[in-house]
Parts: C-alpha cells; sequence; structure tokens
C-alpha cells in the first residue's frame, strides 16, 4: 500500500517504479482522472491519469478497484497513448465491473460548481455523490447489462442538470472559468454505451478476481490517488477531493480484505505543494501565493508566463518567500500534470508530516525531489527551511502530538515556526548510494525520520526512474 502523504503530486508514480519489482499487481482504489503522472518513454511523454503506475513493466498487471470513479472517453485515449508508445495492455489491465462511471452531468456540474474549491473539474464530486445517493449511479456493471436504461438515464440527468443550473446567477462566471462547451448529449450518451462495449476485454466480471490473484501467491502494490491532506474527511475539509485517500481505504476501493495487509508506505516531496484552494500553513507567500496560483482558476501564471516574465536568479535574491517561491516552482517544473495550473510551493511541514504518519499507521517513507533543497543555499537565507511547530489558536502544536485543527478556520488561522537546517551545495542527482550524500542531506532525513516515527527508505534526487537512493 502507498499513499501520499501531503497534498498529492508527491510522485508516487516514481516511487512505485523503484519498488515495483516485488509486486505482481498495481491496484487503484480511488480517485479517478483528476489523478495524474507524466511519463516518459524513448523520448515520448505522456500523462496517464485512470490507468495504474507500473505500464512499462510488461510483466506486472494493472487494476482499477471498483472505489474509483472512470471517464470511459478519457481512458480510452489513455489505452490509445500507451499503445501508440508500443506497450500492450491486453491481459494486463483489469477493471472492476462495480466501478461507477463520470458522466456528462456530473463534467458539467463541477464545472459550474467546482471552481470554489479548485477542482480539477473532471466531475469526480458529482460522480461521487451519485454513488451514495444511488439510484443516479451507473457503473460498468449496469451498463453492460441494461445498456437502454443506463443510456436514458445519462441523457435525462443530463437535460435536469442543465435545467436545473441555468437559473443560477453566478453560473455565467463559472462557465467561462471552465469554458465549458455544450454538450450533444444523446451522442455523448450513444458513446459511452459503446465505449463500455469496445472496453470489454479490460472488464472484470468476477468481484473475487484480486482475492484469488492474492491467493494464487501475488502481492499487490495498492496506489492511492491524491493524498492524505485531501481525503473526504481526514483531509482539510471542505478544500479536498471526494474519494477517501487514506490507507484504510485501500481495502475498500481495492476489493481485498483487510487480512492481506502488509505495509504502508507514505511519500512526501521534500518542497511541499498544493493545487486548488484550501489552508496550507507551510506556504511560501501565503494567502497572496494561493490568490496568484488561483488567479482566473489557475489559468493566468502558467509556465509560460512565469518563464517570459521571470528570471530565477534575480527571484532567488529577494528577500521575500512568495518570489522564492515562484523559482522554485520555475526550476521544480511545479506545474499541474492533469490541468496545468501553479502549483502553490511551501517548505517541509513536519507538523503535517507526522500527522499523516500517525492517522495512516505508516510504516516507511519516500522523500521526493530531495536534490531541489539545494536552491535554498542561493536564498538569503541560504539554509533550509522546515515548520518545526505551529501556533493555532493560542496553543503550540508540535510533531509529537500533531493535533491538528479539524476545521478550516482553525488551520487556516495556524502559524508556522519555522527551523532553518544546514543547506549544501553539491549537485546530488547521480548520487546512487546514501553513504555519498552530503552530511546536510543526511541531516535533513534524521529530522524527518524522528518527526515522523518512521524510517526514510528511499531518496529521490531527480525526476529519472532510476535517480531514487534505495537504503
Ligand atoms: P477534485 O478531486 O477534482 O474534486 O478536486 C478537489 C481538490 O483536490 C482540488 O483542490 C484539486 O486540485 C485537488 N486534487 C485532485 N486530484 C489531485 C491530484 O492528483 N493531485 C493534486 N491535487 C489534486
Amino acid at each position: 500500500m502507498l499513499i501520499g502523504l501531503q497534498y498529492g503530486d508527491e510522485g508516487k508514480g516514481k516511487i512505485i517504479d523503484a519498488i515495483i519489482a516485488e509486486y505482481g499487481i498495481v491496484a487503484r482504489f480511488n480517485g479517478g482522472p483528476n489523478a495524474g503522472h507524466t511519463l516518459v518513454h524513448d523520448g515520448k511523454e505522456i500523462v496517464l491519469h485512470q490507468i495504474p503506475s507500473g505500464i512499462f513493466h510488461p510483466d506486472k498487471l494493472l487494476y482499477i478497484g471498483s472505489g474509483c470513479v472512470l471517464n470511459l472517453e478519457k481512458l480510452m485515449q489513455e489505452i490509445e497513448a500507451v499503445k501508440e508508445l508500443g506497450i500492450s495492455l491486453e491481459g494486463r489491465l483489469v477493471i472492476s465491473d462495480q466501478v461507477s462511471i463520470i458522466q456528462p452531468d456530473h463534467i458539467y456540474l463541477d464545472g459550474k460548481n467546482g471552481g470554489g474549491l479548485g477542482t480539477t473539474g473532471n466531475g469526480i464530486g458529482p460522480a461521487y455523490e451519485d454513488k451514495a445517493q444511488r439510484y443516479k449511479n451507473s457503473r460498468l456493471t449496469d451498463l453492460l447489462d441494461d445498456p437502454a436504461n443506463s443510456r436514458d438515464k445519462i441523457i435525462e440527468y443530463y437535460k435536469e442538470a442543465v435545467k436545473l443550473n441555468s437559473r443560477m446567477s453566478i453560473t455565467s462566471f463559472l462557465t467561462s472559468l471552465f469554458q465549458q462547451k455544450s454538450v450533444d448529449i444523446v451522442n455523448k450518451a450513444d458513446t459511452i454505451i459503446d465505449l463500455s462495449q469496445q472496453l470489454q476485454q479490460y472488464i472484470c466480471r468476477d468481484p473475487l478476481w484480486l482475492v484469488k490473484q492474492v491467493e494464487s501467491g501475488k502481492n499487490v502494490l495498492f496506489e492511492g490517488a491524491q493524498a492524505v491532506m485531501l481525503d473526504v474527511v481526514h483531509g482539510t475539509v471542505p478544500y479536498v477531493t471526494s474519494s477517501h485517500t487514506i490507507a484504510g481505504s485501500a481495502y475498500v476501493g481495492g476489493d481485498l480484505p483487510p487480512r492481506y495487509h502488509r505495509k504502508t508506505i507514505g511519500v512526501a516531496k521534500a518542497i511541499m505543494s498544493r493545487v486548488g484552494h484550501g489552508p496550507f500553513v507551510s506556504e511560501f507567500g501565503e494567502k497572496r501565493s494561493e490568490n496568484y496560483c488561483m488567479e482566473n482558476g489557475g489559468k493566468k501564471y502558467t509556465k509560460e508566463y512565469e518563464q517570459n516574465n521571470y528570471r530565477t536568479e534575480d527571484l532567488l535574491k529577494t528577500i521575500d518567500w512568495f518570489n522564492i517561491g515562484i523559482a522554485l516552482r520555475m526550476m521544480g517544473g511545479e506545474y499541474g500534470a492533469t490541468t496545468k495550473r501553479p502549483r502553490r510551493l511551501g517548505m517541509f511541514d513536519l507538523v503535517q508530516l507526522a500527522y499523516a504518519c500517525k492517522t495512516n499507521g505508516v510504516d516507511e517513507l519516500y522523500v521526493t525531489k530531495v536534490d531541489c533543497l539545494k536552491d535554498f543555499a542561493r536564498t538569503p537565507w541560504k539554509n533550509i527551511p522546515v515548520v518545526e511547530a505551529y501556533t493555532a489558536n493560542g496553543l503550540k502544536i508540535t510533531y509529537n502530538n500533531p493535533r491538528l485543527p479539524t476545521s478550516t478556520q482553525g488551520y487556516s488561522s495556524a502559524k508556522p515556526i519555522v527551523r532553518f537546517l544546514s543547506s549544501f551545495t553539491e549537485n546530488i542527482s547521480s548520487v546512487r548510494n546514501y553513504d555519498n550524500l552530503p552530511q546536510q542531506v543526511k541531516e535533513f532525513i534524521s529530522h524527518i525520520e524522528r518527526a515522523a516515527g518512521c524510517p526514510v527508505k528511499g531518496i529521490g534526487v531527480g525526476p529519472d526512474r532510476e535517480q531514487t537512493i534505495l537504503r
């Protein structure tokens, strides 16, 4: 079981690549096309959203569990993109027929109402809403066994959503924000039904499939989408996704009983990031950064804009964390894989990490992008900032007892207490052995282990698959 411990985009796919040898199956249990990781193969780049990690390992099976929500059109596009790389998914990709599908009304409603939270606009929230509402939910099994009724439902619910929402005054603003196009709903419904037929070779009608695989000796690596702080209950509600992202939920949406659980692996990024709105205690530039990154729904300050308008050298010299955040984003390529929005960046938060590790029972940690920490040596502070504690409502919250405020108001008012750790100037991206890392990196890692209460088993020192130091 592998989960993101922060706000998503921790580099989980890369860590999966590094540890995949001991597993036979990589399985998703939550989320849908809101997730995204960029893969480079023979110089070609593709972004996968719904297919589990591990496509480059032909002997690994890839399972999409019933807890996910799927956009069939996007899934087909991903399958085609993978095929174009010369990689076969035949007999490897297995999709639970109990997966709920994302319907056109879900995408429409998310476009209308998701802007305030900064959702990815993929219809995730409305799809999970309908899953809980039950009548409106359509699963792959329904599409296959009762296509006529499923088609009618798709059309009816879309028309109903448009009718109900056309009276909302905020609608026109949000419509322009998400640039919604009108949908030929009859055509769309036919396409979805057709796609369910075309995808039949991947759809599994046996709810015991994964159990049987494990009984026959295969190890499963559950791949959590999003991250702990985006959990629908345990995250920074309401600025979260709509599924459970915590470790325990793998044994609900992943179609395997918890008796097979072996260990929980957590992934954290050395310079944290968040996309969308919501509290982020360690953010460089605080609210100013959130407003900047989310201007025009995150579409204003794009990668191109920043590259054309700023020089990282200049930004790094200023005594302003907001500017340093922009420089780190540009150098680290921190723009959303799914939405292209600029990611809000922040210093490594040990209190938040301790919360994530304790609430999920994390057994071992992987820390990514540790090589990027060397850029702090070029700032006026010269050293690496980490958040050691918070003050919130007059109380001090430490990583020894990381009782995070549970309300948005409470968490947003928490102020970070920052400590500086010694920086390093060496390029560590070609280091492959822990012993050869600079002493300052080892101290950073020890500090994390103390706060998290578990060992750091791997360190990412660059974007490539081989650039992971395993201990
Ligand atoms: P939704 O999941 O599209 O409903 O978006 C809800 C919130 O979760 C927004 O702040 C998104 O930016 C965030 N989010 C969803 N998926 C990811 C992800 O894979 N990485 C980072 N943030 C995500």
